[in-house]
């Protein structure tokens, strides 16, 4: 019989060696917890296709926050969901600096300093048409956009917030927040910008939460094309020209090959959003019996890092943060 030299069973025979070798981990230290909000007081609503999911109001905002402290998890990225009758066409309301989201942020920080807090900009859970830009005659005007993105940007950073997301996708936002954060000067809040964010159906939970589902139309002509990955490459470009911290690719687990793409080509760090519909599937298989939800949580957001994210926004983060304190 002829011997067997190389045995990699051997560095897999005991839990302890199995941990020596081990080459990723999960942490809450690179988790960002993703909260809907909601304006009123005591309001705490399940978001139905995201079970353990929940619309907060600012007080209930609060209240998660100092539990996910305790757990070691204190990066939020936090988006509001505004009632129907005070968006319009111009999402004029998001430039406000006494909307609950602002005022929300300004609280959170003043509460607790420690906390990074990362702010969505885009317009659609501001917009009577649900897009992520100004809608005229069916089409979505890129550059007009632009001055509604920095005036949010602006009122963000101005009530604390650590990370601006810009999440809209038009071109030439990154650059011209940068400008305007410096120019106010807000020199030290970061842009991680979502970079490469495909348009994907993967969202839908989502957009039930904040109701920003787009009125006519899709998303098409501004997010990216799923069947594409070059692409990728020219925005992470752009992003770095202009000026982002970290960059983005949305979806994480559909579009693993990006990740990988992305952290191989470029030196910033490189974060994935484990979006609601990835959430959603874990959730909706685990309540049936069909997949064990821990277990299954853990492996996708192993296989998100192992493909080279750094930072991973994820429903699950305080799951994982729970897990890993006991
Ligand atoms: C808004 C935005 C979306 C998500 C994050 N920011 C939805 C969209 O682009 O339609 C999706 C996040 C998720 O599905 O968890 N621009």
């Amino acid at each position: 019989m002829e011997e067997i030299r190389r045995r990699p069973r051997r560095n897999r025979k005991s839990k302890v060696i199995r941990q020596m070798v081990e080459e990723t981990q999960l942490s809450a230290d690179n988790l960002i917890y993703p909260l809907f909000m909601v304006d009123g007081n005591k309001i705490r609503q399940e978001v139905s296709s995201m079970p353990g999911q929940y619309r907060l109001s600012p007080d209930q905002v609060l209240r998660e926050i100092e539990d996910c402290l305790a757990l070691g998890l204190y990066s939020f990225c936090l988006f509001p969901s505004f009632p129907e009758h005070v968006k319009d066409k111009y999402a004029s309301i998001s430039a406000r600096s006494d909307n609950f989201y602002v005022q929300t942020i300004a609280d959170i920080k003043r509460r607790f300093p420690e906390v990074v807090i990362m702010t969505d900009v885009a317009m659609d859970p501001y917009s009577s048409d649900g897009h992520d830009g100004i809608v005229e005659n069916g089409e979505i005007i890129n550059d007009a956009t632009l001055d509604v993105l920095v005036k949010m940007a602006l009122v963000q950073a101005e009530a604390g917030a650590d990370i601006i997301g810009p999440s809209d996708m038009m071109d030439g936002r990154v650059g011209r927040i940068r400008q305007a954060l410096d120019a106010g000067g807000h020199t030290n809040v970061s842009i991680m910008s979502y970079t490469a964010k495909y348009a994907s159906s993967f969202y839908g939970p989502f957009r039930d939460a904040l109701d920003s589902a787009p009125k006519s139309g899709d998303k098409k002509t501004y997010q990216m094309n799923p069947a594409n990955r070059r692409e990728a490459l020219i925005e992470a470009e752009l992003d770095v020209q202009e000026g982002a911290d970290m960059l983005m690719v949305k979806p994480a687990l559909a579009y693993l090959d990006v990740i990988r793409l992305l952290r191989d080509r470029f030196d910033l760090p490189i974060a994935a959003y484990n979006v609601s519909g990835e959430y959603a599937m874990v959730k909706a298989a685990a309540a049936r019996g069909w997949l064990d939800n821990d277990a299954v949580m853990q492996e996708v957001l192993l296989s998100i890092k192992r493909a080279g994210a750094n930072i991973i926004l994820s429903y699950f983060a305080k799951e994982i943060a729970v897990l890993n304190k006991n």
